[in-house]
C-alpha cells in the first residue's frame, strides 16, 4: 500500500542495514516503497549488506533500486566521502519523499562503570559512532533535501535506556539520551520535517546478546527476566510496528514512542 511517507519515488536511507533491526526495516520497506524509490543501506559489512539486499529483492514485487554503501561511523574523517556516497545523485526534484532512518548503534565498552571511562580517544570514537555521525548525517540529509517540496522524515532509533539507567551502559544510555534531545530540538526548529524517536523494545539481535554478556549480574538477570516474560521481540515485528507508525502518521513530530507503551500483540497482558 503506497502512502505519503513511503512513495511513490521515495528516497530512503537506513544505517546499520547489514543485520538486526536495520535488516528487518529494509526488508519490510521493500514491500511498501512506491515506484521510482531508492533504498540505501549502510554498514561496515558488505557481506551483511548483500544478504539484506538479497532478502529485499526476494520480498520486492516491483523494481526497487537498492544501493549498498559500506563505511565505518567510528571514523569521522571519512564522513564527507561516506555521506556523499549515501546521497550520490540524489536530488530534490527526483523524489517526492525522503526518509532517513538512523538505526546503527553500538553499546561501547560495557565492562566499565560510568566512573571508569577515562580514555578520551575511546570516548570520542564512541560518540562519533553513536551521536556525531547521526547529527552530521542529518545535516547532509537536510542539505540534499532542503525544501518542504519533498516530504521529509527523520527517524531516530532510540532505546528506553535513554530514560532508564542501565548498569555498565553509561555510554549507550547517554548517547541515546543526547540523540533524543537533539531530535526534539530539530522538531521544534524544522516543523516541516517529521521527526520520530522510536524505541523498538528488547530485540533478539546481536546487540541484546552483547548487553546480556556485559559481565554485570544485575543486567544479565534483567535480560533473563525480560526473556522469561516473553518480552523479547522478533526484530521484524518491531520494524513492522515502526513502519505502521510512519504510515499512520499520527505522531507528533519530536515524539519519543516506545513499543512497550503500545497495546502490542506480542506482549503478554
Ligand atoms: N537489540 C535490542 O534489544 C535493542 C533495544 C533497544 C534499542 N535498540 C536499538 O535498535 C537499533 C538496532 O539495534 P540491533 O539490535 O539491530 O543492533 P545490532 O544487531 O548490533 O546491529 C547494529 C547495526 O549497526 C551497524 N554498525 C555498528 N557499528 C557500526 C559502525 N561503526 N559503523 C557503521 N555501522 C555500524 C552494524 O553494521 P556493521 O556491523 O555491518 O557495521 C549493524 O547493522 C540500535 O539503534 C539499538 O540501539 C536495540
Amino acid at each position: 500500500m503506497a502512502s505519503a511517507v513511503f512513495g511513490p519515488a521515495t528516497f530512503c536511507a537506513v544505517t546499520g542495514g547489514s543485520r538486526g533491526l536495520g535488516r528487518s526495516i529494509a526488508v519490510l520497506l521493500a514491500g511498501r516503497l512506491g515506484h521510482g524509490s531508492r533504498l540505501v543501506l549502510t554498514g561496515r559489512s558488505l557481506q551483511g549488506l548483500q544478504e539484506t539486499k538479497r532478502q529485499v529483492k526476494e520480498k520486492c514485487r516491483k523494481e526497487l533500486e537498492v544501493k549498498l554503501v559500506t563505511g565505518d561511523m567510528e571514523d569521522s574523517t571519512a564522513y564527507h566521502a561516506h555521506f556523499c556516497d549515501i546521497f550520490a545523485d540524489a536530488k530534490q526534484g527526483d523524489f517526492n519523499s525522503a526518509l532517513m532512518i538512523h538505526n546503527a548503534a553500538t553499546t561501547g565498552d560495557a565492562t566499565k562503570k560510568a566512573s571508569e571511562h577515562s580514555d578520551p580517544q575511546i570516548l570520542t570514537k564512541y560518540y562519533d559512532t553513536n551521536l556525531t555521525s547521526v547529527i552530521a548525517l542529518t545535516s547532509k540529509f537536510m542539505k540534499v533535501f532542503p525544501s518542504a517540496a519533498v516530504r521529509r522524515t527523520v527517524v531516530n532509533i532510540t532505546s528506553d535506556s535513554a530514560i532508564y539507567p542501565l548498569a555498565n551502559h553509561s555510554l549507550y544510555c547517554s548517547g541515546k539520551a543526547a540523540r533524543n534531545m537533539f531530535f526534539k530540538v530539530m522538531a521544534e526548529e524544522d516543523p516541516d520535517v517529521r521527526v520520530l524517536s522510536y524505541s523498538p523494545g528488547a530485540l533478539d539481535t546481536d546487540m541484546l546478546q552483547a548487553v546480556r554478556s556485559c559481565g554485570n549480574k544485575g543486567v544479565e538477570d534483567l535480560i533473563n527476566s525480560i526473556e522469561s516474560s516473553g518480552m523479547i521481540l522478533n526484530p521484524a515485528d518491531s520494524a513492522e510496528h515502526l513502519l505502521n507508525l510512519l504510515q499512520e502518521d499520527k505522531f507528533q513530530s519530536g515524539d519519543f514512542l516506545d513499543i512497550c507503551n503500545f497495546d502490542y500483540p506480542c506482549y503478554p497482558t
